[in-house]
C-alpha cells in the first residue's frame, strides 16, 4: 500500500478498497501537478522578456490541445466517479452471514449490545474476517461513528436506525471516534474496536476471555492510541446457556406477549388481525397505496410508533400506536425477536 503507512492502520476490506482508490487519486494528482508545473516553469523561462522593447506575442488557441485535455480530464473524472460508486455500493450492500451488533450513541459515550447478551461501554469486540453490520441509533443528538482504521463512518441519528458495514481483517485494537460535534465532551466520545481471532471471539462469547486482560497483553497499540479510561463491560458476557433464543430476542419475545402484540400478530404464519411475523423480516410488503416497503429496522419502528403511516395492503388500520409505551431499547429487543421468526 503506497501511502498506507502515513495514515491510520488499514484493517478492513473497506479500508483496503479505500486505500487503493486514495493511492490512485494521489498518483493522478501528482502527475497532473508535475505536468502543469513543468509547463508553467518552462514557458515562464522560454517566453521571458529579453529586452525593454519586447512585445507580447499574440498566441492562437489550439483546438487539438483544448479538446484533447477536455477528453482526458473527462475520462479521469468518469473513472473516479465509477470507482467511487462501485466501492460505495459494495460497502453498503448486505453481506452473507453478517454478524449484527447494536450501537447506541449518547452524550458522551457509546454502548455496544450483542445478541448473546453482552453489553459493553466504548468497546467494540469483533471477530476477524467476519462481515459486520452495526445497527446504530442515538438517544439524544446527532453523533457519527467513525473507525479510521476501517475507513468507515456513519451518522448516528435520534429517531432512526442507521447501518454501518465492514469486514475487519486484522487482529488488533483501533480507535473509535465520534465525528459529529455533539456538545461539551464531543472530543472525549471515544472508544476502541478490538478485533479478535475467530477462536478468541468465540471464547469471549462463551465468557472464557476477559477483554481488559486481552487488551493489556495483546493489544500493544492501545497505549499508542491514547487508551481509554472509561471503557469496560457493563454486563459481562453470560456463560453459555441452553436458551433457544439469544438474551436480546428472549427479552423481545417477552415484550411480544406482555405488550399484547400476540393478540393481532401470529408467529406461525397464520392470519390474525395483522400480518403474521413469521418470515416477515426483510420481506417486501405492499402498502395500501401500492408502494413497496422493505421490512427493516426503520419500517418496523415506524409501524410501532406511527402505524397509520404505511399499512400493509389487505389489512385493516387497526394497529394502535405504541408511542410513549415502548422505549428504544424495547423496540430493539422486539426487532431481535422478530428477526428470529424465519
Ligand atoms: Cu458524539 Cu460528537
Amino acid at each position: 500500500m503506497l501511502f498506507a503507512g502515513f495514515v491510520a492502520p488499514v484493517a478492513s476490506d473497506t479500508a483496503e478498497n479505500f486505500m487503493s482508490f486514495f493511492n490512485f487519486l494521489t498518483v493522478v494528482s501528482v502527475i497532473l501537478f508535475v505536468i502543469t508545473a513543468a509547463f508553467g516553469i518552462y514557458f515562464t523561462f522560454k517566453y521571458r522578456r529579453r529586452t525593454e522593447n519586447d512585445e507580447v506575442p499574440y498566441i492562437h488557441g489550439s483546438n487539438w490541445i483544448e479538446w484533447g485535455s477536455i477528453f482526458v480530464i473527462a475520462v479521469i473524472s468518469a473513472v473516479i466517479f465509477v470507482w467511487g460508486y462501485l466501492d460505495y455500493r459494495y460497502q453498503i450492500a448486505p453481506k452473507m452471514d453478517e454478524y449484527e451488533i447494536n450501537i447506541v450513541g449518547r452524550q458522551w459515550s457509546w454502548s455496544m449490545e450483542y445478541e448473546h447478551g453482552a453489553r459493553l461501554a466504548n468497546q467494540l469486540v469483533l471477530p476477524v474476517d467476519t462481515p459486520i453490520a452495526l445497527i446504530m441509533k442515538s438517544e439524544d443528538v446527532l453523533h457519527s461513528f467513525f473507525i479510521p482504521a476501517f475507513r468507515t463512518k456513519q451518522d448516528v441519528v435520534p429517531g432512526i436506525f442507521t447501518t454501518l458495514r465492514f469486514t475487519p481483517n486484522k487482529v488488533g485494537t483501533y480507535n473509535i471516534f465520534c465525528a459529529e460535534y455533539c456538545g461539551t465532551d464531543h472530543s472525549g466520545m471515544m472508544g476502541e474496536a478490538i478485533v479478535l481471532s475467530q477462536e478468541d471471539f468465540q471464547r469471549w462469547q462463551d465468557g472464557l476471555l476477559n477483554i481488559p486482560e486481552f487488551v493489556k497483553t495483546v493489544g500493544a497499540n492501545v497505549a499508542a492510541n491514547g487508551g481509554n479510561l472509561n471503557s469496560g463491560a457493563l454486563d459481562p458476557a453470560p456463560a453459555k446457556s441452553d436458551l433457544a433464543l439469544t438474551p436480546m430476542a428472549a427479552k423481545g419475545e417477552k415484550l411480544f406477549n406482555t405488550k399484547t402484540c400476540s393478540t393481532c400478530h401470529s408467529i406461525d404464519g397464520s392470519r390474525k388481525v395483522g400480518p403474521s411475523f413469521k418470515g416477515l423480516w426483510g420481506s417486501l410488503e405492499e402498502t395500501q397505496d401500492g408502494a413497496k416497503v422493505k421490512v427493516d429496522e426503520n419500517y418496523f419502528r415506524e409501524s410501532l410508533l406511527e402505524p397509520m403511516k404505511r399499512i400493509t395492503k389487505g389489512y385493516p388500520p387497526a394497529m394502535p400506536t405504541f408511542k410513549g409505551q415502548l422505549t428504544d431499547d424495547e423496540i430493539r429487543y422486539l426487532i431481535a425477536f422478530v428477526k428470529t421468526l424465519k
